[in-house]
């Protein structure tokens, strides 16, 4: 069956929470609480989105966008599932799905965080510097349907 992504529901949480037991989940992204499960469900400019395979969650991948069209982006693969072209797979769909509507999309990832980087370059992000900000993350861009107008002409 194909992987089929949707929208992160409550019933998620605490298989989600299990993955944080992986010390490399935990070092690289905070641990989801009540709080974070009312930020992706109730906040108009975020989204969190379950991968599955035969109801079998595989991922999670979130969400924030600006006014602007701009939208910051993670995802975080099972444990159990990782190596096994998911994480690029899913990022991939989400950018072609819900992402396809942002001009810019943007990710933060740790210099350190070699899955991280490798899995962002395959669907396309590039860096926007080598330097890594004060809190120590790269920042990637994919930037797409970009209208650059003309010299002398105004941007409507
Ligand atoms: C980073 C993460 C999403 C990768 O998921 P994954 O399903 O294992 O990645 P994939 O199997 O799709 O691999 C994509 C590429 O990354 C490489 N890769 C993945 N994990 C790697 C690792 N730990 N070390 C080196 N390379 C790695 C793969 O070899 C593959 O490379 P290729 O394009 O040259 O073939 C996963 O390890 C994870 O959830 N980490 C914790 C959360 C996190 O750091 N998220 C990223 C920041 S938002």
């Amino acid at each position: 069956m194909p992987i089929a992504l949707r929208r992160f529901h409550k019933d998620d949480l605490a298989t989600y929470r299990a993955w944080f037991a992986d010390q490399e989940t935990a070092r690289r992204i905070s641990q989801p609480d009540m709080a974070w499960l009312r930020h992706v469900t109730l906040i108009s400019n975020s989204g969190a989105w379950a991968a599955t395979d035969a109801g079998r969650m595989l991922a999670v991948m979130q969400a924030d966008w600006d006014s602007d069209m701009t939208a910051w982006i993670c995802v975080v693969v099972a444990p159990s599932a990782r190596h096994r072209g998911i994480g690029a797979e899913v990022l991939r769909a989400l950018l072609n799905g819900f992402g396809n509507r942002f001009a810019v999309v943007e990710a933060g990832v740790e210099p350190s965080n070699v899955g991280g980087l490798k899995c962002a370059s395959r669907c396309g992000f590039i860096p926007m510097s080598q330097e890594p900000d004060h809190e120590g993350f790269l920042h990637l861009t994919l930037a797409r349907n970009l209208t650059i107008p003309a010299p002398g002409a105004e941007a409507s």
